[in-house]
């Protein structure tokens, strides 16, 4: 008996199932033959490190089921580039993979992002599942069909939406997940409670202890609440000309620490701090009620997660840096703001807010050390 539970994401023809549970991988042969992919010759693209963990478990799914190729890359976000979807896409072209190609992600945002975007590609397009084998690809990265690869000019700057035809979040992989690996997950799982669900932030906080040690049942129910949150986002915006850009609350702040800390401070770290700046940068502007920021930060502590920004932080550098993110125009950074926990400020459809420099660098200075 599966213990799983399935989320349907998506419209039209762009609908999938994202399947949870214990033992999600074991329903692939059930879920390609559903999709009509079972006959595909299958291209597995992964990670040494998840090759190593669980590439045997993988191949035992697939048994002689269908004929399968290996594409492993170094582990690393260093690895999403041009150079591993050339690498890759060379690789099907030699091995004379067609248009009954079926590529499988199987490993954590970066094996998503790169084998969707060479899914994307191949041929000008193929199917794609997704395999994730962290939480915050179960999450976050699995859903909503965005693919692509890094440049030296930054992150994910080339790429494509190309939804999965299904996703199987499987919840015995994230035994051997770092502890930190697994905090980057929470981190997003808070961010979709403080925007979307304030029960949801609620009892992840009431929960922590049993997330932290990545126990089924509440991290099933963690990844099926949060699939709902990003997928309702993403079907009324699936390619990000407005409301999407919600699921960036934390995200300025973040990306400046990140390169500020020299990507020594984890993704999942930096939300963690961003998304309580953002909180009191709303609370300082009069936006979002006071106490709101108090509660994500008591949600984030319980987590183990970070909630003040390393001592010696340098405020003008990171306002520099926020105000050069995408969303910043004329200098001035721009923040996903909360009304209230679950309540985004949203004005005359502008989902993200200019925020006066002076703001930010109180609140920042306030939050140091
Ligand atoms: N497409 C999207 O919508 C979207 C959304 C969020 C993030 N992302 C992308 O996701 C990436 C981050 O994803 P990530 O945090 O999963 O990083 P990751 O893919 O680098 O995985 C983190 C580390 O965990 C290891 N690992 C993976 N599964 C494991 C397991 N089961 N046991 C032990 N180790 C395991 C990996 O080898 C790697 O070293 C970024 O590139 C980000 O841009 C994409
Ligand atoms: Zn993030």
């Amino acid at each position: 008996v599966s213990a799983g539970r399935t989320v349907r994401v998506g419209r039209g023809s762009h609908r999938y199932a994202v399947r949870i549970g214990p033992a999600a991988l074991a329903e692939l042969p059930d879920v390609l033959a559903q999709l009509g992919l079972d006959g595909h010759r299958a291209a597995i693209v992964t990670d040494r490190t998840v090759e190593r963990l669980h590439g045997s478990r993988l191949r035992a799914v697939l048994g002689g089921a269908a004929e399968v190729s290996l594409f492993s890359v170094p582990p690393g976000e260093r690895e999403k580039t041009r150079r591993r979807w050339e690498e890759i896409t060379d690789g099907l072209l030699a091995a004379g993979f067609g248009r009954d190609t079926v590529v499988m992600a199987f490993g954590g945002g970066v094996v998503g992002d790169l084998a969707g975007f060479v899914a994307a590609t191949y041929l000008r397009g193929v199917p794609v599942v997704q395999l994730p084998t962290t939480l915050l690809a179960m999450v976050d990265a699995s859903v909503g069909g965005k693919t692509g690869v890094d440049t030296p000019a930054g992150k994910n700057l080339v790429g494509a939406f190309h939804p999965p035809r299904a996703v199987l979040a499987d919840l015995e992989l994230l035994r051997t997940l770092p502890a930190r690996e697994l905090r980057g997950g929470l981190a997003e799982a808070v961010k979709h409670g403080a925007l979307a669900d304030a029960p949801y932030l609620r009892r992840i906080g009431r929960a922590a202890d049993a997330l932290l040690r990545a126990e089924t049942r509440p991290v099933s129910w963690l990844v099926a609440r949060s699939v709902r949150i990003k997928a309702r986002v993403v079907g009324r915006d699936p390619l990000e000309r407005s409301e999407r850009a919600l699921l960036n609350f934390g995200h300025t702040l973040a990306h400046a620490l990140e390169a500020e800390s020299g990507f020594t401070m984890a993704h999942g770290e930096a939300v963690s701090v961003g998304m309580v700046a953002a909180a009191r940068i709303g609370e300082a502007l009069g936006v979002t009620r006071p106490g709101v920021a108090g509660e994500i930060a008591a949600a984030l502590a319980r987590l183990a997660l970070p909630t003040r920004f390393p001592e010696g932080s340098d405020a003008a550098a990171l306002l520099a840096r926020a105000a050069l993110d995408k969303k910043g125009r004329e200098g001035r950074p721009r923040f996903v703001l909360l009304r209230d926990l679950g309540e985004p400020h949203v004005v005359g459809g502008d989902f993200t807010h200019e925020v006066e420099p002076a703001v930010v660098r109180a609140v920042v200075e306030g939050m140091t050390g």
